[in-house]
């Protein structure tokens, strides 16, 4: 792919408080780098498993894909969407309020069964489930979620992912927002301590699994929101399907296998689920009935596509029928053995239950460097810079899937141990 260079914003751009021009300003030119190189933004033309064949020819063997299930190309999945294109055609061009295939309520009966005594409401993605539900939440409008007088606090820690941080000027149209780190307890008890001075509802929003780091224990934030009569929001994107014998999903398996009252749980349906969106667990139908009626990217956006639809209900199935709990024992043979060859490599996330791992590098030149290495042997990772990762640093992610097979991560470890 041929990239022009694009400006960025200057250092003055706009005024002091314009945090995307600050960002802008200070984000080097690294990912455009990378494109260049042919380290990332590739054009693929086919693929076979994890070998992808790239517009320019190569064979590589990829990291990437967040499809930690290998579902997406299941010949289950392949004949739900070959089946519901013959009966629709791709699209009801509409919004879900105005008409659905029957595929939609089906999936959102069978998620109901994976999360038994929860109603879910599926959305196009799990950024527009953020959009469509915090607002509301807000305003007092979700029957099962009442806020104080006073109105929310909401709490946002620091790597809470950049869908749920964008919305900052949205969400303080409803109430103020302040920032913690999971690290640092107390930054979060000072949190609590304003949502109390102030009369305010903390609701805290959080990742699962992070898309670039750790575990976020959310087990113990519920237990904090629950103590001060607040919410916790959970975004376990990469964490659904990936445990739980349903695939319920990391942050399901770390709440007991429950979602309490106070917790509501958000999944997506793009990364192992195998197919498209994202969706929502509430306590009530009413609470649904409040999001179909108002929330904004319900009502003002187009719904899924009938293709996904239907891809999503039949990784329902699977999902409760077994075969995504086979999946997900490849996919920890697969973290397993990663980990064990690397032992003592002191890579991100090395021994945890995420997908994700990664090599955190010093300088943006070594992640590069490196990432050119790996790239010359056929292998592709995504490489990350500011303002993804931490100013002047760079992170190389690998993502692994039951669908690796032990060659190809025997090949990444000796690659990544010489490094
Ligand atoms: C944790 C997390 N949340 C939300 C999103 C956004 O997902 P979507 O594209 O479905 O809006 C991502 C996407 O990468 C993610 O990693």
């Amino acid at each position: 792919m041929n990239t022009p260079t694009v400006p960025r914003a200057q250092a003055d751009t706009g005024t002091a408080d314009n945090w995307v021009a600050r960002r802008s300003a200070a984000t080097t030119g690294m990912y455009d780098r990378a494109v260049q190189a042919g380290l990332t933004g590739h054009t693929v033309t086919g693929r076979q498993g994890k070998t992808l064949t790239l517009d320019d020819g190569s064979r590589c063997v990829e990291f990437v894909s967040c499809s930690y299930l290998g579902l997406e190309d299941h010949p289950r999945m392949v004949h739900a969407v070959r089946t519901a294109v013959d009966a629709y055609g791709i699209h009801l061009s509409s919004s879900r309020n105005s008409m659905q295939p029957a595929e939609a309520v089906e999936l959102e009966e069978l998620l109901g069964q994976i999360y038994p005594g929860l109603h879910a409401l599926v959305f196009n993605s799990v950024s527009s489930v953020h959009l469509g539900l915090l607002p509301l939440l807000g305003a007092n409008v979700l029957p099962s979620y009442p806020v104080s007088p006073a109105g929310p606090l909401y709490v946002v820690e620091r790597t809470a992912h950049a869908s749920m941080q964008v919305l900052r000027g949205v969400l303080e149209q409803l109430g103020p927002v302040t920032r913690f780190t999971i690290q640092d307890p107390e930054s979060l008890a000072a949190a609590m301590g304003a949502a109390r001075a102030s009369g305010r509802t903390p609701v805290i929003l959080v990742d699962g699994i992070g898309s670039m780091g750790g575990l976020i224990d959310v087990a113990r934030l519920q237990e904090t929101a629950e103590r001060h009569g607040g919410y916790v929001y959970i975004d376990d994107a990469h964490g659904t399907s990936i445990d739980g014998p349903r695939g319920a999903g990391y942050a399901h398996v770390a709440l007991g296998g429950q979602v309490p009252a106070n917790t509501l749980l958000v999944g997506s349906l793009s990364k192992a689920f195998g197919g498209s969106g994202g969706f929502v667990l509430t306590h009530a139908e009413s609470d649904l009935h409040a999001l179909r009626r108002e929330g904004n990217t319900m009502v003002f956006g187009h719904s899924n596509m009938v293709t996904h639809m239907a891809a999503n209900a039949e990784s329902a199935r699977m999902h409760l029928d077994g075969t995504v709990a086979a999946l997900q024992a490849d996919l920890w043979a697969a973290t397993a053995l990663f980990d064990e060859l690397l032992a003592g490599a002191n890579l991100v996330n090395s021994g945890t239950r995420s997908p994700i791992r990664g090599l955190a590098l010093e300088s943006e030149e070594a992640a590069f460097a490196t990432a050119v290495r790996l790239r010359e042997a056929g292998v592709l990772c995504f490489p990350v810079f500011y303002p993804i990762v931490a100013q002047g640093t760079g992170l190389l992610r690998f993502a692994l899937s039951s669908t690796h097979t032990p060659a190809q991560i025997k090949e990444l470890a000796a690659l990544l141990g010489a490094v």
